[in-house]
């Protein structure tokens, strides 16, 4: 196991109801700017419980609302929030909604300071770009920000990081800053039986290929990484067919968000190699054909697996065991080369989970050819992937070839 330091200041609010914990949670005399989506949380009447709360007897908070961010949420829309910060002098942000709101939230908290020369109180798009392009490292300080989950999927709610959508420069770029941990984050799972089949499916494969991420490199003996990566898999396969058969099972949805949320907080990624093509190369294909976060992940991961199964070989041959129960003597290895065979099983076991979600596993599924790779490649050099996964070594080239083969596939 590698040297790590863990840290997560996150404070998780979790159950049913838990809303009204609201007015103990955020300051009571906050100038709180709610955020919000597309029009969900007015819709569910999540919005109306939020304000309640944050109105509750004896508070005096200004409360101000910001709604319309997309999911994958747009920069300059993200901008006039930061400005809406400014001029009302807001101390706190109640991100309402899922990972788009939640790292939009995060982006507008730590650049809400970055303000124009002249003194106005408008936020530089260029000061903001250029903090982007430098996944916001350089930031030191930050507004203060909470959140009400209402799609458990991208783990948000429990980390410091982020991705934004800048579509006039075809970018969908990854941010991370200590300063965005959320304060606290609700997850009551009630909120989430609004969601559409598609959105809970979605969430479903995201926080899997998380994991996937974190665990599908080499062996560097993390036992518990492992162990608890594989039982957040296993969790994943069986919840997710169980809410597609039984959406309005609440002990189910408790399960999955309490797991969406562990497979992307720090933990099972601390003191192992990570790899994270997947989502960087999913990344380009939301940017250049809109296709949802988690749909281009497993587009993706399976031709990955096929492509790197050499330099991963030992991993996939635990996570064909661990989380698949497939070995040798139990009949699933070929004569000549069982580990192939136990592999590419494994990969097809992951391929017809997907499937049974109603999730694309390759190009076709997603009505693409190969003549989307080329805009993918020149993006991944735009964007400076070039150098990916555990070892660094997926360059421009791997790519193509794990795009190639999601379009055989
Ligand atoms: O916009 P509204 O009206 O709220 O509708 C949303 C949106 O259309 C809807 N929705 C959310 N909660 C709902 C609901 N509809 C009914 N009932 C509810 N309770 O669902 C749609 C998708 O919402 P979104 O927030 O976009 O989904 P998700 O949570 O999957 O977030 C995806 C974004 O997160 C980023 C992705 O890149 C993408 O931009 N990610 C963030 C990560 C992180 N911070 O660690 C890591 C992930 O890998 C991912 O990259
Ligand atoms: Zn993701």
């Amino acid at each position: 196991m590698n040297n790590f330091q863990y840290y997560n200041p996150v404070r998780i609010v979790f159950g049913e109801g838990q809303i009204k914990e609201l007015s103990n949670l955020v300051p009571k005399d906050a100038r709180v700017l709610i955020t919000y989506g597309g029009g969900s949380a007015k819709r569910t009447g999540t919005l109306d419980e939020v304000k309640d709360a944050l109105n509750a007897e004896g508070s005096k908070r200004e409360v101000f609302e910001f709604g319309g961010i997309e999911p994958n949420p747009e920069f300059t829309t993200l901008m006039k929030a930061a400005d809406m910060v400014n001029e009302n002098n807001i101390d706190f942000i109640l991100a309402v909604g899922g990972g788009s709101v939640i790292d939009g939230s995060k982006f507008v908290a730590l650049v809400s300071h970055l303000t124009e020369e002249d003194g106005s109180n408008k936020v530089s798009h260029d000061k903001a770009w250029d903090a982007l392009t430098s996944f916001t490292k350089g930031i030191d300080s930050a507004i203060d920000l909470g959140a009400v989950l209402t799609i458990p999927a991208t783990g948000s709610e429990m980390n410091s990081g982020g991705v934004i959508n800048y579509s006039e420069r075809q970018a969908k770029l990854p941010f991370g800053n200590p300063l965005a941990y959320p304060k606290f984050s609700i997850l009551d799972p009630l909120k989430t039986l609004t969601l559409p089949e598609r959105q809970v499916m979605n969430g479903v494969a995201d926080a899997f290929v998380h994991v996937m991420e974190q665990y599908l490199t080499y062996p560097v003996n993390a036992k518990v990484q492992d162990a608890f990566a594989e039982s957040l898999l296993k969790i994943l396969i069986t919840e997710g067919q169980a809410v597609k058969a039984n959406p309005d099972d609440l002990e189910v949805r408790k399960n999955i968000m309490w797991t969406a949320t562990m497979a992307l907080n720090g933990l099972i990624g601390s003191g192992v190699p990570q790899d994270w093509t997947t989502h960087m190369i999913g990344h380009e294909l939301t940017s250049l054909h809109s296709i949802d976060h988690a749909r281009t992940l497993t587009i993706v991961l399976p031709s990955l697996m096929r492509e790197l199964k050499d330099s991963k070989q030992d991993k996939l041959l635990q996570y064909a065991q661990n989380v698949w129960n497939i070995s040798a003597d139990n009949g699933q290895g070929s004569q000549n080369n069982p580990e192939d065979a136990i592999i590419e099983e494994a990969i097809v076991r992951t391929e017809n989970f997907f499937k049974d979600l109603g999730l694309p596993i390759n190009f076709a599924d997603a009505d693409l050819d190969e003549t989307a790779i080329d805009p993918i490649i020149k993006q991944l050099e735009a964007h400076g992937m070039t150098k990916l996964g555990e070892h660094k070594a997926n360059d421009l080239e791997a790519s193509r070839r794990i795009l190639q083969r999601a379009t055989q596939a």
